[in-house]
């Protein structure tokens, strides 16, 4: 079985290279990236894959029977047409299956509702492919945090909208452990899974920094109105916007769902005891 991953260069698509090569070895793994370069060391084939060149992509996926397509990172349009190119290009190469990594969300009413259809959209477009098919609706990924830790050091607190909302939070590492089995086992096809941990709150991701870093963090609620106008003072428009729509989502609920890792994964999620705890002894 050989089976290709998309955005090979990116930290998702590294991370789901490197699990299926444990899966079916090395030489049954292609990465396409749109800058090889940047996958090569990932140790296995890497071919062209830009979402915006179909011709580069069908020849990438001669020989490929299963192909896990990243989401892309362009304006929501945009993304669905390059997504579509995929799929089209798998099509026409005589691929078999198509594993998507969509997201879970809000689909109406904040600002990051145009992505989450977006994600909606290509779904639709995979199960109408006419070829098998998986798709992931990642959690959001907790790594963010983590690597914010120093921010969020000096002001003392997480301060944003989502309230009391749990998130289903989840980490590249876990999410590429499961892509890896959803990619080489046919129990999984034409099936729509959430993949995420635990749902926690903002208060309870605190204390799972401060337990890690042996930090006071608190955690403050903000109006979704004050944290928008707070995020786009610091990020611009775009993004402010953005990150603000996620919260929202979070505080709304939309990130609270259940999960369907075990059934993906065949074994849990990584508990958050766990995940933190070991970044405590990594210190
Ligand atoms: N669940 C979450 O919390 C969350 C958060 C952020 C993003 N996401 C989504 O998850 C995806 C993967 O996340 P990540 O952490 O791996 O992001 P990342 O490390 O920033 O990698 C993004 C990857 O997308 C590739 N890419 C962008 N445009 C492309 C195009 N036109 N054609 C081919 N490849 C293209 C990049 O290629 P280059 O190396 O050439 O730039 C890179 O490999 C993102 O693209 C986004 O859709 C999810």
């Amino acid at each position: 079985m050989k089976v290709a991953v998309t955005a090979a260069s990116g930290n998702l698509g590294g991370e789901i290279v490197k699990a299926t090569t444990l899966v079916v070895g090395h030489q049954n793994v292609i990465g396409l990236a749109r800058t090889p370069v940047k996958a090569s060391h990932l140790g296995v084939e890497v071919r062209k894959g830009d979402y915006s060149n179909r011709e580069d992509l069908e020849a990438s996926l001669q020989g490929i029977d299963t192909v896990l397509i990243v989401s892309g990172m362009d304006a929501p349009d945009q993304r669905i047409e390059q997504h579509r190119n995929v799929i089209q290009a798998a099509k026409t190469a005589g691929v078999t299956k198509i594993v998507y990594t969509s997201v879970q969300g809000a689909e109406e009413g904040t600002k990051f509702s145009p992505i989450i259809q977006s994600h909606r959209q290509t779904e639709e477009d995979v199960r109408n492919s006419g070829l098998s098919w998986v798709i992931g609706r990642n959690g959001i990924y907790i790594e963010p945090d983590v690597e914010y830790i120093e921010t969020y050091k000096k002001v003392g607190e997480i301060a944003n909208c989502a309230g009391n909302g749990k998130c289903g939070y989840t980490t590249r590492s876990e999410l590429a452990y499961a892509y890896a089995r959803m990619l080489t086992e046919e129990m999984h096809n034409n099936k729509t899974y959430n993949l995420h941990g635990e749902a926690i709150t903002q208060a309870q991701l605190a204390e799972y920094l401060n337990l890690a870093f042996d930090t006071q963090l608190i955690y403050r609620e903000m109006t979704v109105d004050e944290y928008r106008q707070e995020r786009i003072a610091a990020l611009g428009d775009f993004m402010g916007n953005l990150i603000a729509g996620i919260y929202e989502g979070i505080r709304e609920g939309k990130a609270d769902n259940h999960s369907n890792f075990l059934e993906a994964a065949g074994r849990g999620h990584q508990s958050w005891l766990d995940y933190f705890r070991l970044l405590k002894a990594a210190k």
